[in-house]
């Protein structure tokens, strides 16, 4: 059967572009919010039963930030929506669209994106949620660089934000030390837009890889069980604090090290690199152990790893944009790098990216 011919006549010029080169989206900038209050591994011990030593050693985890009584998750995440553009040169009449990862959204309904799109003043663009957890900003730039690909949007905001402190059960010691607070974004763009700083006669920057992938089998190993439409919340449900994070930590690490050992691997394939191509890996930022193992099944150093758990703990969502604005800021990764991203967690759902800056 003959395959069918693309014409590319009445297609938009930017988009003719996009359809015949590849990589077709880049990253334009980036930018990030944690809020003010540090929270250490000490004050923890006041909380619950637990030690500096036992968190440090377990996971890597010293301390995290916590939102303020006023701070919204939507509040965090426009602040790393403006830093993002702020890198990008851009404004928000520039962007055609806005995707929040989030498993912590202000409310139920409508989304936290709605209310981020009407704090950073746009109108009208769509602006929606992805409930990927830990896996939502892979998911929300994978998602971005097909709307770019076919030259339905130019610029998008990606943006993944968590405010975990509000749904942890603070009497669970096996979660509540884990988790933290903030924000992390990317504005998204064309690859053929230049920026300042870009390798002269370079390679073209841009996402060489990026996928995703869920296995709902295993979702009760890390849930909020109640207080959405299939367990709606009784007195007693929220006694129990079953409107809360639980999960069941090993089942997870398992998930995790395999998961992200393979798409990694994957996507690297996918980007026809292989390790010693990549100068970086920003992976998701969970548990210590799970990184190094999978530095070590992946033959990566760890050295080659850019790492901020210690400071931040597990911000879901938000722990890639986050340790990627912070390298990208000083100067760890700079324009021709080739960077792995991977991240897995609730769902469960995971993916990797392979990006050229
Ligand atoms: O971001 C989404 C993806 N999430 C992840 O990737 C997390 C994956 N899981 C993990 O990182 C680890 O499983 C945890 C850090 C959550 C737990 O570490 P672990 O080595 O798997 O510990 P465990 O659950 O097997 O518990 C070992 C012991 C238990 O005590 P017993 O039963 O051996 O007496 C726990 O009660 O450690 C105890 N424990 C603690 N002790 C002090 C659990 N949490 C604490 C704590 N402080 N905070």
């Amino acid at each position: 059967m003959a395959l069918p011919v693309i014409e590319f006549t009445n297609i938009p010029s930017h988009r003719k572009n996009v359809l015949e080169l590849k990589p077709t989206t880049r990253i334009l900038g980036t930018g990030s919010y944690a809020p003010a209050r540090v929270v250490t591994n000490s004050e923890l011990e006041k909380v619950v039963e637990t030690s500096d030593e036992w968190i440090t050693t377990r996971t890597g985890i010293r301390r995290r930030h916590h939102a303020a009584a006023h701070e919204t998750t939507s509040d965090m995440a426009a602040a790393a929506g403006r830093r993002a553009l702020e890198a990008a040169q851009l404004s928000v009449a520039d962007l055609d669209m806005i995707i929040v990862g989030t498993v912590t959204p202000d409310h139920s309904s409508p989304s936290c994106a709605t209310a981020v799109q009407h704090k950073l003043g746009a109108t009208d663009i769509p602006a929606f949620d992805i409930a990927a957890a830990c896996a939502g900003f892979v998911y929300g730039m994978t998602i971005a660089d097909q709307f770019i690909t076919t030259g339905a949007a130019r610029c998008i905001l990606v943006i993944g934000v968590e405010l975990l402190s509000r749904v942890v059960n603070w009497q669970d010691r096996s979660t509540c030390v884990l988790f933290g607070d903030g924000a992390g974004a990317v504005v998204l763009g064309p690859a053929t837009m230049h920026r300042p700083g870009d390798v002269p006669d370079g390679p073209r920057p841009g996402i060489l890889a990026s996928q995703i992938y869920t296995d709902g089998s295993l979702a009760d190993a890390l849930q909020i069980p109640a207080g959405g439409a299939a367990r709606p919340l009784t007195v007693d449900e929220l006694e129990a604090q079953e409107n809360k994070v639980q999960m069941v930590g090993q089942d997870v690490f398992r998930a995790a090290v395999k998961q992200l050992t393979a798409s990694s691997a994957q996507a690297m394939k996918a980007a026809g690199l292989v390790s010693r191509d990549l100068d970086w890996v920003v992976p998701h930022q969970a548990n210590m152990r799970i990184i190094t193992q999978v530095s070590q099944r992946l033959g990566f150093s760890l050295d080659r790893f850019i790492l901020n758990l210690e400071e931040y703990g597990n911000t879901s969502s938000a722990s890639i944009p986050i340790a990627l604005d912070e390298a990208v800021r000083d100067g760890r990764i700079r324009p021709g790098h080739q960077v792995l991203m991977c991240a897995l967690g609730a769902g469960i759902s995971w993916g990797a990216a392979v990006v050229r800056f």
